[in-house]
């Protein structure tokens, strides 16, 4: 990447439509959120930090249980959203694989669709941050083709043949084996991966194109194939999910794993 950091260009992706990004795509996490959350028991007192942590509605939905929240996220303009939604907790803008919080000093760290399998790195510093017993909680894309809204997903295709690939690589934690794997070479116990409630839902297609296009996939797609075109191709791929007086609304398939970090060895004095 001749010298720039490859997190400091996620920013061009993800960032150059925050507002766009924090009110068309993030809200239909909502329900993911809120399903983590209650599995990992979060309420008054539990430490918190969301890794890639976007435009903040997350941590935002944490706060309203009573939850003392921190964020990270490489794109600083989604950081001043979370900032904006979160004024009272400490959001930083920057690399989630660097060490910007203190050792042991999270009861919880989550990551929803923020740490993939290209990232063991940020996955050293989630176990890194959490307290002995603490939990990490992640999320990721399972078989897109097994999904209801897959095809919502089609515009992301027009990029370029090695970000598709990339893609690719980054959702490999769907494979059977490979998310245990992977919080296990980070030091931490994994439990069973699950299913997550993830549903897209927006006005019309218009409202979704401007959402899509939010994306950082999106933004891939748009710098090959331009603005018009990857409107269009969202379109047509909303255009079968259209029903009088109701919204587009679409499942898809997502998995999460939850490590548990080993409790602190007693050592006999
Ligand atoms: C799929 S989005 C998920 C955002 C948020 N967790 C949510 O639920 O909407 C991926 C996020 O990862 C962030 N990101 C990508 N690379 C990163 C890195 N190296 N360090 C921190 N954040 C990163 C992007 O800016 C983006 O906000």
């Amino acid at each position: 990447m001749d010298g720039i950091e490859q997190w400091r260009m996620v920013d061009e992706g993800w960032g150059r439509r925050a507002a766009d990004f924090a009110t068309l795509m993030e809200p239909a996490a909502a329900r993911e959120y809120l399903y983590v959350h209650r599995r990992l028991g979060i309420g008054p007192g539990t430490t918190l930090l969301d890794m890639a942590c976007g435009s903040g509605l997350a941590l935002e939905l944490a706060r309203l249980q009573g939850a003392d929240v921190a964020g990270v996220d490489a794109s600083a303009r989604l950081a001043a959203v979370a900032s904006l939604r979160n004024p009272d907790s400490r959001i930083v803008a920057g690399d989630m694989a660097e060490p910007h919080f203190p050792a042991a000093s999270f009861d919880v760290v989550t990551s929803f669709r923020g740490i993939w399998a290209t990232t063991p790195a940020a996955m050293a510093q989630a176990r890194r941050v959490l307290c002995p017993g603490g939990r990490v909680a992640i999320t990721f894309w399972g078989e897109m083709a097994a999904s209801q809204g897959g095809p919502l997903f089609a515009p992301f295709r027009l990029a370029t043949p090695p970000q598709i690939d990339h893609q690719s690589d980054m959702v490999a934690l769907k494979r059977p084996g490979v998310a245990a794997q992977f919080l296990t070479d980070a030091g931490l116990i994994p439990g069973e991966v699950f299913d997550v409630p993830f549903v897209l839902e927006f006005a019309d297609p218009e409202h979704f194109a401007r959402g899509l296009a939010a994306t950082g996939p999106g933004y891939e797609a748009v710098m090959v194939a331009g603005e018009d075109a990857f409107r269009e191709a969202c379109l047509e791929a909303a255009a079968p999910f259209v029903r009088d007086g109701l919204p587009i609304r679409a499942t898809m398939r997502l998995l999460g794993i939850i490590g548990t970090a080993p409790a602190a060895t007693h050592i006999s004095p």
